[in-house]
């Protein structure tokens, strides 16, 4: 299990805090340019934040620049689903996937979660090792899930009971 003690040292300016609708435009501007991220519509964003939402987390990550990525999941019967994650490409391998995905992990562990879930292209290679680095362990596959390009999804799974 990766621990916070294994993480490099922050940068004193990072910051996690819940995202507002008023970070969409920076979330959709972080998806446009991470092609392996879920690529959602305006309309999507804005469900994430709708009057009636399933239970979900939306978390952004914020550097002096700005919001630099940002994840949200939902939860079904104490199970959450990570639906999208995603870092700007300028600021990748500096950690900040990991401490984004480690603090989603903390609130899904305070909040009693079972075990956390997601499907993942399986040549995405660098999200990949994101969640094995966190112990996800695979858990099954998803046969031309993912279309332009077709591929397959890799379910990775976290148990948390
Ligand atoms: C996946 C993603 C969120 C990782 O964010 P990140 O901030 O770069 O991740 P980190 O710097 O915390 O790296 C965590 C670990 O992932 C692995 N990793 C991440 N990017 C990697 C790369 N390009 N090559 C090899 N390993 C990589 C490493 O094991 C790394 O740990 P290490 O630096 O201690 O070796 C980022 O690459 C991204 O936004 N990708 C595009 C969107 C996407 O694919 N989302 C996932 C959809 S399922």
């Amino acid at each position: 299990m990766c621990r916070r003690t294994l993480i490099p040292a922050a940068d004193k300016l990072m910051h996690i805090r819940p995202a507002t609708p008023a970070d969409t435009p920076a979330m959709m501007r972080l998806v446009k340019h991470s092609a392996t991220a879920a690529q959602w519509s305006r309309e999507q964003f804005e469900r994430v934040f709708g009057d009636d939402p399933p239970r979900r987390v939306a978390l952004v990550i914020e550097e002096a620049v700005g919001v630099q990525g940002f994840l949200v999941a939902h939860e079904v019967a104490g199970e959450w689903e990570i639906e999208n994650i995603a870092i700007a490409g300028s600021a990748r391998r500096r950690g900040l996937g990991t401490r984004l995905l480690g603090a989603f992990l903390d609130q899904a562990r305070a909040q009693g979660a079972s075990a956390v879930l997601l499907e993942v292209r399986e040549s995405n290679h660098a999200a990949r090792w994101l969640y094995e680095k966190w112990a996800f362990v695979e858990s099954g596959r998803r046969p031309s899930y993912y279309t332009l390009p077709q591929e397959d999804a890799i379910v990775y799974r976290l148990s948390l009971g």
